[in-house]
């Protein structure tokens, strides 16, 4: 396969694969998630926009994680609610939480999602979260690197017990935790097809950890 950027086969592969993605939202929440929503807390918070994340490339990375319901899962920056959508979707057996700052998208995560009893939305900034209640935090690159950072000081400040963290797309910022005091990388993968489809124009990473307090 050819992995130019700009290859016209990977832009319609893509798009096949959002048009996918789309019908899937459907079927689990009765609406599209697919919109990209510009932030308007870019400057003042260092916030991305609201994209969501591929189904396929959620399943690539939740092949590697175990759920219990014991469990308690938060999806950090859930924009519409993509991730929310694929756990509640696929029967997750734990209490599935999302935070968002944006109260535009937030409040679509949270109309989909009221009629899901384990899943809850709360529109705020991630910085204002206790993550003690969280067993297994996910971001998809919700924040800009030195935010990124910030957010990753603040954690190690607050947290008493371990976590699993998930980062996907981490190419950007997901160094500052390669050789830190209490992170063990579990994977690290580069991905931009699954299913025989396309799922991003250009190679993402992700990466999981395992945190533990020192
Ligand atoms: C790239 S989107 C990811 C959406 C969702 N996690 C997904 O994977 O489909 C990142 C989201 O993070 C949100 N975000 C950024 N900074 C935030 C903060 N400090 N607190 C809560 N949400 C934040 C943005 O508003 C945006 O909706």
């Amino acid at each position: 396969m050819d992995h130019a950027p700009h290859n016209p086969f990977v832009a319609l592969s893509v798009k096949i694969s959002r048009r996918l993605d789309s019908a899937r939202d459907k079927k689990t929440c009765g609406e599209d998630l697919g919109r990209f929503v510009a932030s308007p807390y870019s400057e003042s918070h260092g916030a991305t926009g609201s994209q969501s994340a591929p189904y396929r490339g959620l399943e690539e990375i939740f092949g590697n994680i175990d759920l219990t319901p014991e469990d308690s899962f938060i999806d950090i920056g859930c924009g519409k609610g993509r991730v929310l959508a694929y756990l509640a979707g696929t029967g997750a057996p734990c209490r599935i939480t999302g935070v968002e700052l944006n109260p535009e998208v937030a409040s679509v995560a949270g109309r989909w999602s009221a009629r899901f009893p384990n899943v809850e939305v709360i529109n705020g900034d991630a910085f204002d979260l206790d993550y003690n209640g969280y067993t297994v935090l996910f971001m998809y690159r919700p924040m800009e690197k030195d935010t990124f950072m910030d957010f990753i000081d603040m954690l190690e400040k607050s947290l008493t017990h371990n976590i699993t963290f998930i980062y996907y797309a981490d190419g950007q910022s997901g160094y500052y935790l390669n050789d830190r005091p209490g992170w063990k990388l579990i994977k690290r993968k580069e991905i931009m097809g699954a299913g025989g489809l396309y799922i991003h124009k250009e190679p993402q990473r992700y990466s999981i950890w395992k945190y533990s307090p020192g």
